[in-house]
């Protein structure tokens, strides 16, 4: 018998979609307005769900302030009221889409996350536009 557990955050942070390697046009052909130069913000929202098994002992599939307290260390914490561009290291290098987001938080909160533990990660990028990465 499996169970998810599932946990919801927030976090505003500004980014910019472009390659440094392409000219301006080229990024605005592809990127539109999310290359803009100057930068725009996005309100994320996040479900982090985790699946497992029932723990006999303590009725949990993960103790759901633990599964708080990760998630305000690793994701809010560290992109809340951020630049991702300039700002968060995994994205210096890396396009900010929600796409790539979502697997460095992913791979943020497995390394913390009991091996046993099934985790899936969903971002919100707008209401309407989000994606999801559970590691495979
Ligand atoms: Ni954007």
């Amino acid at each position: 018998m499996m169970v998810t557990v599932s946990r919801k955050a927030h976090f505003n942070a500004a980014h910019r979609l472009y390659r440094i390697d392409w000219s301006n046009e080229k990024n605005h052909t592809v990127f539109g307005k999310c290359s803009n130069p100057n930068y725009h913000g996005h309100n994320y929202e996040l479900v982090v769900s985790v699946t497992g098994k029932i723990d006999k002992e303590t009725g949990y599939v993960i103790d759901m302030k633990v599964l708080k307290d990760l998630i305000k260390e690793e994701v809010e914490d560290a992109f809340d009221h951020k630049n991702l561009n300039l700002d968060v290291e995994a994205f210096k290098n890396l396009n900010p889409t929600a796409e790539n987001i979502v697997v460095v938080i992913y791979n943020k909160l497995r390394s913390r996350i009991k091996s046993n533990l099934k985790l899936k990660v969903t971002l919100y990028e707008t209401p309407r536009n989000f994606v999801s990465y559970s590691g495979e």
